[in-house]
């Protein structure tokens, strides 16, 4: 962060990577610009970073060291999806430089907002199902992942295992319950559910207990304990029931797709990978190869990752204009979609990604700058 008269910079790695990153990234960030420009006081100076599947091809390394040092060196950094099916290491394993700074950097917490947004698709028939507004906290460097790329791969067999540390659950419960009472304060129920398998695993019984351990010292917080494949199920019979959840790593990984069909498709639905010191933002989704070059990629999970980004900058540095300009954004990504006229491709629609970006910029230009 740098200070000058009146007005502060941070610095933004940008790493728009491979596929529809490019095509979404890069609009987002003139619409961060564009919302940080009529709040005034705060300005963002990117340096753009090259990551991912193309880079492996051309360079034979999917990030480099000295990439990865200046985008730890930056304020936040912005990620849009990198990797390719048909491009991988060796081992048959794909390039995710993204996987890679998540360990890195310690980003342990993978926040997943499941945020209905009025005038989007609704996968679900019940009314409730339009008004989501949950999250989902999925472990980020711990769990199965800590087997990538050193698992056992014999003639027959393959074994790849959870890893769970008390210190890397504690960080977790102890983000997710602050998150449990802070929504709380803003009139949320205050739940928030452990989800495991502890009735069949060690590892999980252990999760369970420190859960149930750091969530003494919150006692505003109603805290339970899910087994994850009840919670699948609850996913689609009633997820309006759900206010916090945290879970391991692989078990995030599955649920947080289900939680992006709920906000109607993989475009729509927003992430942030945080630690104590770092934080990365990226939409959901990956490269979406099949869509790529043709126009038709939803930016709206990345402009709301983007408004993540602003909020935890905000949050983080004691920068009130970041909060105004996050929760802009924000809002105009819902009055874009409130009219009724957009149809992004991905829902059947004819909106393709120009379209959305110039409806949510029209807002931002429109909207009173407090709601
Ligand atoms: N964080 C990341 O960078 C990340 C995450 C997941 C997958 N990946 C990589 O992306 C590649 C493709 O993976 P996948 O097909 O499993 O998942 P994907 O999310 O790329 O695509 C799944 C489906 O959703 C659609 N979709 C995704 N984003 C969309 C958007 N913004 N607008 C409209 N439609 C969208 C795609 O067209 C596809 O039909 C793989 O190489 C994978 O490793 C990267």
């Amino acid at each position: 962060m740098q200070s000058k008269a009146d007005e502060i910079r941070f610095s933004i790695a940008l790493m728009p990577g491979d596929g529809i990153g490019p095509e979404v990234i890069h609009p987002t960030r003139k619409l961060i610009d564009q919302a940080l420009a009529r709040v005034g006081g705060v300005a963002l100076d990117y340096q753009e970073l090259d990551a991912g599947a193309e880079c492996y091809k051309r360079t034979g390394v999917a990030m480099s060291e000295e990439v990865f040092q200046a985008a730890a060196a930056a304020d936040a950094i912005l990620f849009g999806a990198a990797g390719l099916p048909d491009v991988r290491t060796p081992d048959g394993i794909e390039i995710a430089p993204q996987v890679d700074l998540r360990f890195r950097l310690e980003l342990f917490a993978g926040v997943r907002p499941v945020r209905s947004i009025p005038g989007a698709s609704a996968p679900l028939a019940d009314p409730r199902g339009s008004q989501l507004d949950f999250v989902l906290i999925r472990e980020s460097t711990e769990g199965l992942f800590v087997s990538r790329g050193k698992g056992e791969v014999g003639e027959d067999y393959v074994r790849e295992t959870w890893e769970i540390t008390r210190a890397g659950s504690e960080r977790l419960f102890d983000f997710a319950l602050k998150l449990g009472r802070r929504r709380k304060q803003k009139g949320s129920p205050g739940i928030v559910a452990c989800v495991d398998k502890s009735g069949v695993f060690r590892a999980f019984a252990f999760f369970r207990k420190i859960f149930f351990e750091r969530a003494a010292a919150f006692p505003e917080i109603d805290a339970r304990a899910f087994n994850v494949d009840a919670t699948a199920l609850d996913m689609i019979r009633q997820p309006w029931t759900f206010d916090v959840l945290v879970t391991e790593n692989q078990f995030g990984d599955i649920l947080s797709d289900a939680g992006a069909a709920l906000m109607g498709g993989m475009g729509m639905a927003p992430s942030a990978d945080i630690g104590l010191k770092h934080g990365v933002f990226q939409p959901c989704h990956g490269t979406a190869p099949d869509i790529a070059g043709m126009g038709k990629a939803n930016p709206t999970a990345m402009i709301l990752s983007g408004a993540m980004m602003l909020d935890w900058l905000g949050e983080t540095r004691d920068v009130a204009a970041c909060g105004v300009a996050a929760d802009l954004l924000e809002r105009a990504v819902d009055a874009a979609f409130a009219t009724g006229e957009l149809k992004p491709v991905e829902f059947g629609g004819a909106s393709g990604t120009d379209e959305i970006v110039r409806r949510v910029a029209e807002k931002i230009a429109s909207l009173p700058l407090s709601a």
